[in-house]
């Protein structure tokens, strides 16, 4: 697994990326239209179960935009993320005294102080589940609700992704790299962010963890159809969009590659 300070590392240095990544409601690329479509579906999961004025904590905050939304929407909400730069960014955009550096692993906050709770694209970062969960529902109230994303391992793209990978370390690497040789090391490849491993979650699997972790299950969206292996020349966006329209459809959902759960805390 990757360390934290490596995690931390790469989110520092791709602040203005995912602060962009949300201005465009109907983007062209799969990336950040998966961002988009996610946000929206916590939204809808938070807005289904929690009336205006509850206290809501983002935790994995990045940019802050969601915190700042659900605010405009009505809610009570805080941000916490471990990147100071992510938490820097939110603090200069929006409401300075709600965020927070701080690790899921150990919330700042008191017990039951949370109505909800959403956390988007984090777990599968860190090196086990258990401590943010246990986090989590310390800091939910009973019968608070999560919101919690993590990627699938059935969908069929991932490993097609997964091929493209290998296809492309394994065959197209050596190839550019002999080819920069012969040209005197005028050509790089050299991605400018630290690579990081992600965990992906199995439903049946992720179902009984959060369960045995005081978390039940409430509700349960699938979304997000493409590679993102060939993204770069096919954008994908629209396929995505398309998928959202089948989240909720279990004959076609666990093609896609993002899961989002709205569990209750059992106290
Ligand atoms: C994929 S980004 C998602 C950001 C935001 N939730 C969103 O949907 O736009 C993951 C975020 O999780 C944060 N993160 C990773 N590990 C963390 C940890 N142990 N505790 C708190 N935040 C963490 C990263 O710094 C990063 O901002």
């Amino acid at each position: 697994m990757s360390t934290k300070e490596q995690v931390t590392d790469l989110f520092t240095k791709t602040v203005d990326d995912w602060a962009k990544f949300y201005d465009d409601p109907a983007p062209r690329t799969l990336t950040a239209q998966n961002f988009v479509s996610r946000r929206r579906f916590a939204i809808q999961m938070i807005e289904a179960r929690l009336e205006k004025g509850s206290k809501i904590l983002d935790v994995g905050c990045g940019t802050g935009h969601l915190a700042a939304e659900l605010a405009k929407r009505g809610y009570d909400t805080w941000g916490t993320d471990l990147s100071t730069g992510m938490i820097d960014y939110a603090r200069a955009n929006y409401n300075a005294d709600r965020y927070q550096v701080a690790d899921i692993e150990k919330i700042p906050f008191p017990d039951n102080m949370f109505d909800g709770i959403v956390c988007l694209g984090v777990m599968e970062y860190l090196a086990s589940d258990g401590p943010a969960l246990d986090e989590m529902r310390r800091v939910l109230r009973p019968g608070g609700y999560a919101v919690i994303t993590t990627p699938s391992s059935i969908c069929p793209f991932f490993y097609i992704d997964r091929s493209i990978i290998n296809l492309r370390f394994g065959l197209i690497r050596p190839v550019m790299g002999a080819v920069r040789r012969v040209v005197g090391g005028k050509l790089s490849d050299a991605s400018p962010y630290p690579k990081v491993q992600h965990r992906r979650y199995r439903k049946g699997n992720w179902e009984k963890l959060l369960k045995s972790h005081g978390l039940e299950l409430d509700d349960w969206v699938c979304h997000a159809w493409g590679c993102y292996g060939v993204e770069r020349f096919f954008p994908q966006g629209g396929l995505c969009r398309a998928s959202d329209k089948f989240a909720r459809n279990g004959a076609v959902n666990w093609l896609a590659s993002d899961q989002l759960v709205r569990v209750r805390a059992v106290k």
